[in-house]
């Protein structure tokens, strides 16, 4: 999906999981590569494979409720590879709880990570960015629209993502910023699904979605490349639902059946 040579991807979030897969589908189609995350041994070892792989990447350990430290590795990412022409802001934590076991710490971490972490991921970049040129994404979830139980602290938090994502979109694209969000359904072998799924009932969450499989890393990181090319450059403040059907609604027999 596209040729990204010469360019410069930062993926915040991105020591494993959907969010190093965008950054191999970057790399792969030569971009330059900055991978983000808390753990300095994690993101180490993911820059690592990286690179064994061909890519031109640096990892950076950083916290994104740390606004300072972001800042600093904007300017070590920048020094490496140049300004920033893709910019993905991924990372989250997520639990499944009900609302009467979530403190209010509980409840803070999430959003702290999730949506006060994409505002800064986001707002510290401003300096670093191609102007015009840029596209910025985030990395969001359907629970964002649709309430779910036991995530009352994950749902909040995305869906605060959303309205970071139009409001950055309106106020960043006379600049030539565009900032989108992409919503990936149920996608296999990943850290939130074996956090969230049941593996015993895969047949049925699978039978509710309209393409009736999960989706694939991959299938994440060609959105990712498809928004930041050419054919998206009239694309801003859009919600993309990479999700098999789910955003839609339950496609499951007895559903359809009247
Ligand atoms: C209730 C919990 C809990 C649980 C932690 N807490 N786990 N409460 N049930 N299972 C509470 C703690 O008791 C504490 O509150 C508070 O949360 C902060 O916990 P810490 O461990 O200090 O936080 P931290 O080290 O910052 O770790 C953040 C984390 C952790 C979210 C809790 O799980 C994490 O690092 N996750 C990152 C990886 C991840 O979650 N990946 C999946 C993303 S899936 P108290 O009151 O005791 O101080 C995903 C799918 C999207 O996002 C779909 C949904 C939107
Ligand atoms: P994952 O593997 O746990 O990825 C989360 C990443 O964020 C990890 O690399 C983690 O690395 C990093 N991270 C967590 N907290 C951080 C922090 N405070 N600062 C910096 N980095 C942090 O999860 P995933 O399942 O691949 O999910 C990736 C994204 O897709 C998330 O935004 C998630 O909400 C979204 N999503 C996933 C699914 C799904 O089916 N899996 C569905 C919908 C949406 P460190 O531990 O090294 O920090």
């Amino acid at each position: 999906m596209g040729d990204f040579s010469g360019r410069h991807v930062f993926v915040a979030g991105a020591s494993g999981g959907i969010n190093f897969a965008i950054a191999q589908g970057f790399g792969a189609a030569g971009a330059r590569v900055t991978i983000l995350s808390r753990s300095e041994e994690k993101i180490a070892a993911a820059a690592q494979e990286l690179r064994d792989a061909g890519v031109n990447a640096i990892g950076i350990a950083c916290d994104v409720r740390d606004y300072a430290g972001l800042e600093a590795a904007y300017t070590q990412a920048v020094a490496a590879h140049g300004r920033i022409d893709v910019l993905i802001s991924g990372a989250a934590g997520n639990f499944l709880a009900p609302a009467l076991k979530v403190s209010a710490n509980a409840f803070k971490t999430v959003v702290d990570i999730d949506l006060l972490g994409t505002y800064n991921v986001f707002r510290a970049s401003w300096d670093h960015l191609t102007r015009p040129g840029a596209s910025l994404i985030a990395i969001t979830a359907g629970q964002a629209v649709h309430p779910s139980p036991f995530q009352i602290h994950a749902c909040a938090a995305k869906a605060g993502v959303n309205m970071v994502t139009k409001c950055l979109a309106l106020e960043w694209g006379p600049a030539g910023v565009r900032v989108n969000a992409i919503s990936p359904g149920p996608i296999a072998d990943t850290e939130g699904m074996r956090r969230l799924a049941d593996p015993a009932r895969e047949a049925k969450l699978k039978g509710s979605l309209a393409l009736r499989d999960y989706g694939t890393k991959a299938d994440i990181a060609e959105a990712a490349m498809f928004l930041s090319s050419p054919a998206a450059k009239y694309i801003t403040g859009t919600i993309l639902n990479v999700d098999g059907g789910n955003d839609i609604g339950d496609a499951s027999a007895d559903a359809l059946t009247m």
